[in-house]
């Protein structure tokens, strides 16, 4: 690989043996991908940051870290970590894995890096450009990235994210390159859909199917932020779906090469059905609702909020949203989140149903408008999921 002086520099330990470990790893990435140089990024999102899925072995990793007192040299943010900054208590997590959590955080932060604690950090504020080199690592947020925004990324793990954000640069292949952004399927969408979890299921199905394999999707008319990143989540999810453009809507599909599409393919009402069949799996009554996967913007939050009306949650039931803390914390959702704590509705910020332990340990029957939180719910038998829609799960669990 082509290496500048200062790169070259950085990888021989001239600025101390952290940045050379971390830079080794970026170049031996690319090198295994078939890179030939490293391209400077704009700003990274980093994920490895609950307890739950980190463990204490990431100790041992900032220990090599602080010894050289490295900081990122990016704009840098951080995936969801394993509960509620504040309300950790409330959630059931225990004192330990709070202090453990804790102490992980500040970690990331004494490397510069913003605590925003979400998988959607375009939500706040942090959108990319068109263009855009990154490096993000949670898989919705990087598929948002590339589809919605037309930045590039690949879905970086949690330490090269981490090391890019360090050292400035990632290897330049996948999608970094143009000709690893078009599409090889064109999905033809023949069956309505409308609400989230139509998109949700789309998503899953597509993903499973197609393993990696990006996507031209036909027929779809309303594509709100909110709706698509749902498509992007499931997908992602399901099939490491890294990329996709929608006819008519996301930014690089008309001017996409479309010569490399080997299949076509449709979606229709029975697909459809079928999705939300597999995830049917609620025979008794259901202990928990979660939405926000990924995490919920106002507007969702909104909806909720004027759905229930004077309705309250039933008795024996816990209504939890995830939403990003820069995102409700602001003087006029105030009023909406008071209202909606009142009927029963929980939102809980910085952390989300997969990544916080207690989904896992204390619940057993879920309602979930998101086919991702799904697929990685049920994935080792703990939970049992019903996929519905937003209005059908309200309908169901309040009065
Ligand atoms: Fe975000 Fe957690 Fe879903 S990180 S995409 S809410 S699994």
């Amino acid at each position: 690989m082509f290496l500048t002086k200062e790169q070259q520099n950085m990888l021989d330990g001239e600025q101390g043996h952290a940045i050379a470990k971390l830079t080794n790893l970026v170049v031996k990435i690319g090198e295994v991908n078939g890179a030939t140089r490293l391209i400077p990024i704009k700003n990274a999102q980093i994920a490895g940051v609950s307890y739950f899925t980190v463990g204490d072995p990431i100790f041992s990793f900032f220990d090599m870290l602080s010894k050289d007192k490295v900081k990122v040299s990016v704009p840098s943010w951080l995936n969801p970590a394993g509960m509620d900054m504040e309300r950790w208590e409330e959630m059931g997590i225990t004192r330990n894995f709070a202090e453990k959590q804790i102490k992980i955080i500040q970690h990331y932060k004494k490397m510069g890096i913003e605590t925003t604690l979400t998988c959607t950090p375009y939500l706040i504020g942090h959108q990319p450009k068109f263009g855009d080199h990154i490096a993000w690592s949670e898989s919705s947020a990087v598929s948002i990235a590339n589809a919605y925004y037309g930045a590039r990324t690949n879905r970086e793990g949690g330490p090269s994210s981490l090391a890019s954000a360090i050292i400035g640069y990632t290897a330049n292949y996948g999608l970094h390159r143009e000709e690893n952004r078009v599409p090889r399927i064109v999905v033809n969408v023949k069956t309505s859909i409308d609400n989230f979890s139509d998109f949700s299921a789309l998503g899953y199905w597509y993903g499973e199917r197609f393993h990696g394999v990006i996507p031209y999707f036909k027929g779809i008319k309303s594509t709100h932020l909110d709706k698509v990143k749902m498509l992007g989540a499931a997908m992602a999810a399901s099939g490491s779906v890294a990329h996709f453009h929608i006819e008519n809507h996301t930014p690089e599909a008309r001017e996409v090469n479309m010569n490399q599409v080997t299949e076509i393919v449709d979606f229709d009402a029975s697909e459809k059905q079928h999705t939300y069949g597999h995830f049917n799996q609620v025979k008794e009554d259901a202990d928990l609702v979660v939405i926000g996967c990924p995490h919920a913007s106002l507007e969702d939050i909104k909806t909720i909020h004027s759905f229930l009306g004077e309705r309250l949650i039933k008795e024996g039931i816990k209504f939890w949203i995830f939403s990003p803390h820069n995102l409700i914390k602001t003087d006029n959702t105030k009023n909406i989140l008071t209202a909606l704590e009142e009927k029963g509705v929980k939102i809980f910020t910085d952390t989300c149903m997969v990544v916080t332990p207690v989904v896992r340990e204390n619940y057993q029957n879920i309602l979930t408008n998101s086919a991702k939180a799904a697929f990685y719910l049920t994935r080792d038998g703990t939970n049992k999921v019903n996929l519905l829609s937003l209005s059908e799960i309200l309908e169901s669990v309040s009065e």
